[in-house]
């Protein structure tokens, strides 16, 4: 069905099932092309229901081969079934079991939702309604069931897991085998899931905080074992620190994860039984970089803290899906910090927020966090439910204090466990723990756009006081023409002149604990006893997702940028600074003038190196890596013209480089790490400052840089030093990157995840041959759009992460990506779905290219036939 035809679906519609599902039990017959699957589903009227009409059970692509009411064969007239449904005329209106044999093919299963093959291994999909390719259901999260499953496979898939505890296996005839798996917690059919296969694992026993031993274990392909130990050790750890700080402890006897390396997503929470991407279970020093690292620590937590948020208490319906993914990426959030270092886990994930949220909370897929209307919930698993649903639960913490977040919470589990709740019910926890009216603060689930906080403040030397006034808008977003004010909490402080942080008096206390809270469209607080002119330091710590409009001098962000005690705040004035530079060094271009460069700014960055490079590298890493091409896109906003951004961009590094030479190859050289590999966030932060340092060291003297990253390439002992080295290779032209990029190949030829990272360097290169490199890497035999993984690394990388190429001027580029995207729709809809929303910001840019970009989606658009996830996404993108 195409997008225009498709239904839409609203909450207001919400109505309960007329029937409810106690128990389920599944009976599977593992076969590569014609898996048996028997469903015995126990139905009884929903009290809050309309029982007797008749029963219609979600189905999509499902061979029918029989049902059976109460155990006897239903006659043909009893009910209708079509590969989307199965009705059955005249329900009971008692208790009663239907039995419904469905008949399925995984092998032919291209759409990884539902049950598919990776590599030979039998997995399952199911979130959000892949349950009904298994077998006819009341395929939505507020139908909560007990479910038994017993698998039957042959002897070359020894190993089977379901969801909950094992309650018995053993030998058939004919080599067969079964197991038989029990999940006494009622689920929704989206948390369903099984895996059949030849695995290996590793494993260990977590003792609970009470004492309850947990087998948990990690299953990979074979051959890849060790490299399953990082995530085993990443989950134990989270465990723990969801008993300290939530006070959660786990309530299965096993905790199984399993990596795949075909998958569509990141990860699955499916109860007792995460399914993974392989690339965020699989590690090891010369195969995955830092990052992979900390994303694996921060993916294998978030999945686990599902079990509470998200699993036991669910979502009633999918407009809800914020209630359980915000709120986890919160906590996967909080345990990162913890777990490394707080002000540079927030650095980052701001940077990921405003990299991917804020675009599409500007463009025409913009929707509030919490949508009224969706026709394909597939594409609402997006930055703005995930990322800015994280923001809200935190400026909720920020509002309500530590101590009443905390008692909300355990209200929340209190009250909801077993449940699929909302919203409303989830805010009433916080409101009645802290005794706050939160109605205003629930606006922000409610309303799409990020709001825009300007700030104008006045010192009185002679009064000694300092007026600030505070203020907020929001531009109007798709079907949300008028905005209202959001709560937003402000954290602030007032540095002096001098460098000290003044105290905060003001005659009414409106900035108790250091936070100002603006919930009106303006606010003017005056603060008094200031002894010198301050600089105000506002929004610490990023305390809401909100655009900063400051009228801040230079000079005074340079004095946040030296002294502000709120690391986030320091490193925001380095590169609000830094971007106000290359801003004007494109306006200069525009022009027909050159760049300048103001030595303030490589200034400041030579003391703060000095100072703080080697104190604290990680942080220092995240100030020398300037803003990037779509930071200053998004700054200019309009008319975008991403060659001038790139070559403004390019000059400001090449004066700043050189500004800085001497610094830059000082600490390289003392950034050196002797001790042997280990993925800790203090040699991690090390590595990631020293990379920097090359790059910029590189774009001040390219030679130079070049042979240093040459030498750093061949005696690299890890894979950060090897790819960070290839990366600053990657940019200069000529035989000697291309030598590095081969050389890269044969030693990793095997190992698909290192080979994504050969295919998403390729693709990201700025320069105009690449359109014509990805082209031909599109027939490497390595390449194949059948996984996601390497899909996303060439052509992703090439639409998301390569704005001058995509966006090249000829259009040449948006019709190479939308080629791609119409290839691998009828194979794949969701990641071709998701390869389409790189056109989210196509509004933004100069005539010419917004024409070219119009042109593509437009062409997608007519496409037939066309699968419903990507018509969702271009019509709206067009609209
Ligand atoms: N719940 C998964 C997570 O942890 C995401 C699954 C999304 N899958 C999908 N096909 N939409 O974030
Ligand atoms: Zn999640």
């Amino acid at each position: 069905m195409r997008a225009d035809n498709a239904p839409v679906i609203r909450l207001e519609d919400y109505q309960p099932t007329d029937y409810l599902i106690d128990t389920v039990s599944l009976a599977i017959g593992l076969h590569p092309t014609e898996t048996r699957v028997t469903a015995t589903l126990a139905l009884r009227p929903n009290p809050a229901g309309h029982a007797g009409a008749s029963l219609a059970l979600d189905g999509d692509e499902l061979v029918f081969v029989s049902a059976a009411l109460d155990g006897s064969p239903l006659a043909a007239d009893a009910y209708t079934a079509s590969p989307e449904k199965f009705v059955l005329h005249r329900p009971p209106q008692q208790p009663f079991t239907l039995t419904i044999e469905t008949c399925v093919n995984p092998t032919a299963n291209t759409k990884l939702m539902g049950l598919y093959r990776s590599n030979g291994t039998y997995c399952t999909q199911c979130e959000a309604d892949g349950f009904r390719r298994i077998t006819y259901f009341l395929d939505r999260p507020d139908v909560l069931s007990v479910y038994t499953t017993r698998i039957e496979a042959d002897a070359d898939t020894p190993l089977l897991l379901g969801n909950g505890n094992p309650a018995e296996a053993g030998a058939l005839a004919d080599g067969r085998h079964f197991a038989v798996w029990h999940d006494p917690f009622p689920k929704p059919s989206y948390l369903f899931a099984i895996v059949g296969g030849d695995l290996d694992h590793v494993e260990d026993v977590f003792t609970t905080a009470s004492g309850r031993k947990v087998k948990v274990a990690v299953y990979v392909e074979r051959g890849k074992r060790e490299r399953a130990r990082y995530a085993l050790d990443a989950l134990q750890r989270a465990m723990r620190w969801d008993e300290e700080v939530f006070g959660r402890e786990y309530d299965l006897d096993v905790f199984n994860i399993v990596a795949v390396s075909a998958f569509n997503m990141g990860a699955m929470e499916n109860k007792g039984l995460n399914i993974f991407n392989d690339k965020y279970v699989l590690a090891s020093a010369d195969t995955a970089t830092d990052s992979d690292y900390a994303n694996i620590e921060a993916v294998i937590a978030h999945e686990y803290f599902h079990n509470w948020t998200g699993n036991r208490i669910t979502c009633r319906d999918w407009f809800q899906l914020c209630l359980k993914e915000g709120l986890t990426v919160f906590r996967d959030q909080e345990f990162s910090s913890d777990a490394r270092s707080r002000p540079v886990k927030r650095i980052a994930d701001v940077r990921v927020l405003r990299s991917a949220q804020f675009p599409e909370d500007a463009g025409p897929l913009a929707h509030p966090v919490r949508p009224r209307a969706y026709k394909e919930i597939n594409n609402f698993y997006t930055a703005t439910v995930y990322e800015k649903g994280a923001e809200l639960i935190r400026v909720l913490k920020t509002l309500v204090g530590g101590q009443h977040f905390r008692r909300g919470m355990d209200l929340y589990f209190e009250r909801h466990d077993g449940t699929a709740a909302t919203i409303e019910e989830f805010i009433a926890c916080f409101a009645e723990a802290s005794g706050r009216d939160l109605s205003a603060f629930s606006q922000w689930y409610e309303q799409a756009g990020t709001p825009r906080l300007s700030a104008r403040g006045r010192y009185d030397a002679g009064a000694k006081t300092y007026t600030l006034t505070l203020a907020q808008t929001t531009l109007p977003t798709p079907d949300q023409p008028e905005k209202r004010p959001m709560v937003i909490p402000v954290a602030l402080g007032l540095i002096g002149e001098s460098g000290r942080e003044l105290p905060l008096t003001t005659a009414d206390g409106a900035t108790d604990g250091g936070v100002l809270v603006l919930d009106g469209a303006e606010r003017t607080v005056i603060f008094t006893d200031v002894e010198e002119r301050p600089v105000p330091s506002l929004l610490r710590g990023f305390s809401a997702p909100a655009i900063l409009d400051l009228d801040l001098t230079d000079d005074d962000l340079l004095v946040l940028f030296a002294h502000d005690t709120d690391a986030f705040n320091q490193w925001q004035a380095a590169q609000t600074v830094a971007t106000r530079i290359i801003v004007r060094a494109v306006e200069a271009l525009h022009a027909g003038g050159t760049v300048q460069v103001p030595v303030g700014l490589a200034q400041a960055l030579g003391h703060f190196l000095d100072a703080r490079a080697l104190r604290d590298p990680a942080f220092a890493a995240q100030v020398l890596s300037l803003p990037g091409e779509a930071d200053i896109a998004r700054e200019i906003g309009e008319n975008i013209d991403p060659e001038a951004i790139f070559t403004a961009r390019k000059a400001v590094r090449e004066t700043l480089g050189q500004a800085l030479a001497g610094k830059l190859a000082h600490l390289y050289g003392e950034l050196a790490i002797d001790a042997p590999y280990s993925p800790d966030a203090a040699q991690a932060g090390k590595r990631a400052l020293r990379n920097g340092v090359l790059g910029l060291l590189t774009a001040g003297d390219a030679a130079r840089g070049e042979a240093l990253a040459r030498a750093q390439f061949d005696a690299a002992t890890n894979m950060t030093d090897r790819l960070g080295a290839l990366s600053v290779l990657s940019l200069v032209a000529g035989e000697a990157r291309e030598a590095a990029l081969q050389a890269f190949y044969d030693r990793y030829r095997d190992d698909p995840l290192v080979l994504d990272k050969w295919f998403a360097l390729q693709a990201s290169i700025p320069e105009a041959g690449t359109l014509e490199r990805v082209k031909r890497l599109l027939s490497h035999p390595a390449f194949s759009l059948s996984n996601p993984n390497r899909t996303r690394a060439l052509i992703g990388s090439f639409a998301m992460a390569n704005l001058t190429q995509f966006a090249r001027a000829d259009g040449a580029g948006f019709a190479f990506v939308a080629d791609v995207i119409l290839q691998l729709d009828p194979a794949n809809p969701q990641v071709a779905s998701r390869l389409s929303t790189a056109f989210r910001t196509w509004k933004t840019l100069e005539p010419g290219r917004r024409a070219h970009a119009e042109a593509a989606l437009r062409r997608i658009a007519a496409a037939t036939p066309l699968s419903q996830d990507v018509a969702d996404i271009v019509t709206r993108s067009l609209a």
